[in-house]
């Protein structure tokens, strides 16, 4: 966020002339939708199924694309995925900085040219997306060009190009650390999909930190709750089914349910059960659901912050 002087600054140099008041936006700034515990809540449990087959709430351990192929048409409200990377990892090497016996053993990589399965699993989608549903798929910069480039031939349409940023990389010798990821924001109707604006000023650059969990055993890669979070907050409302081609871990089901979304999921990798019933054994359901005015700044916070658009709005309440 920057301050009243550096915003005043910045307006000065554009030459403004109408009386602009930098961040009074943000004293007036509302969600596009919220909802209350209670009505996520029975949201939730709204939701049914959408075939007997694939059971809301559950992880199934076989490969995704033939997977997604049997799953009924215009199901799933979003799509949070985090392919494999197709490139020579295998979540183990000393570089990760990471302890090597607790990585379960198993991490699949692709046979096939990363292109070619890009775009089998990414031309399954526009079918079993409904009309107002999004697709976040997360990828590093050496694979960027399949991911955009299989979303454009089925058809999905880019609407954000995000970066996740974490201050941490792989040390190199004669080249920049690597310390980014792409979120590839895709839709199936530009002129419908679901998008709740949450924040006054939504950047497309997230920085959030890795967290390695000591001491506890892992799959080899794995996304902070607060970026999947952000995607499910962005994209979904309570109720809606989440579906994650690519579980590992299950990031995606517990920042789904911890938020009153449901969600289904694959894992080709069958060692990965023991580690991902563990991970929702405990969970309570919604317990991380806030409603989105309630996770705004407070006035205080924002008079604070900028002092003289506080003044400004407290001007203008008056008068009306
Ligand atoms: C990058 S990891 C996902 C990590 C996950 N986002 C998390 O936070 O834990 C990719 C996962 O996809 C799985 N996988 C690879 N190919 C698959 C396929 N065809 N179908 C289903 N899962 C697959 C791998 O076994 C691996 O666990």
């Amino acid at each position: 966020m920057t301050t009243d002087t550096e915003e005043e600054k910045d307006g000065q140099k554009k030459g403004r002339t109408s009386p602009y008041i930098p961040n009074l936006a943000e004293f007036y700034f509302r969600p596009n939708f919220d909802w209350t515990r209670k009505q996520a809540e029975r949201r939730f449990a709204k939701t049914k199924s959408p075939s007997p087959e694939f059971e809301l709430d559950t992880v199934r351990f076989e490969d995704c694309i033939e997977g997604m192929r049997r799953f009924p048409a215009e199901s799933i409200d979003l799509v949070i995925a985090d392919p494999p990377f197709g490139i020579d990892f295998d979540g183990k090497s000393g570089v990760y900085n990471r302890d090597e016996r607790l990585v379960i053993e198993g991490y699949e990589e692709t046979d096939e040219s990363y292109h070619e399965f890009t775009s089998k699993w990414l031309v399954e989608l526009p079918r079993i997306m409904k009309p107002e549903a999004s697709a976040y798929v997360f990828s590093g910069w050496t694979n960027l060009d399949a991911v955009l480039e299989g979303a454009r031939d089925a058809g999905l349409v880019t609407l954000n190009h995000l970066i996740w940023h974490y201050p941490f990389g792989v040390y190199t010798r004669k080249r920049f650390v690597t310390s980014h990821y792409h979120i590839v924001l895709l839709v199936k109707d530009s002129r419908k999909y679901f998008f709740n604006k949450i924040e006054n000023y939504p950047e497309d650059v997230w920085s959030v930190k890795r967290r390695y969990r000591t001491g506890l055993s892992k799959n080899a890669t794995k996304l902070p709750l607060e970026v999947v979070s952000r995607c499910i907050d962005f994209s979904s409302r309570p109720g809606d089914i989440v579906l994650d081609p690519f579980m590992g871990n299950g990031t995606t089901a517990v920042a789904a349910l911890l938020n009153f979304r449901h969600f289904i999921g694959f894992e080709i990798n069958k060692r990965l059960r023991p580690l991902l019933d563990k991970e929702l054994a405990n969970l309570v359901t919604g317990e991380s659901y806030i409603p989105y005015s309630e996770r705004l700044p407070t006035i205080k916070d924002l008079a604070k912050l900028y002092p003289k658009a506080y003044r400004e709005y407290i001007r203008r309440e008056k008068e009306t």
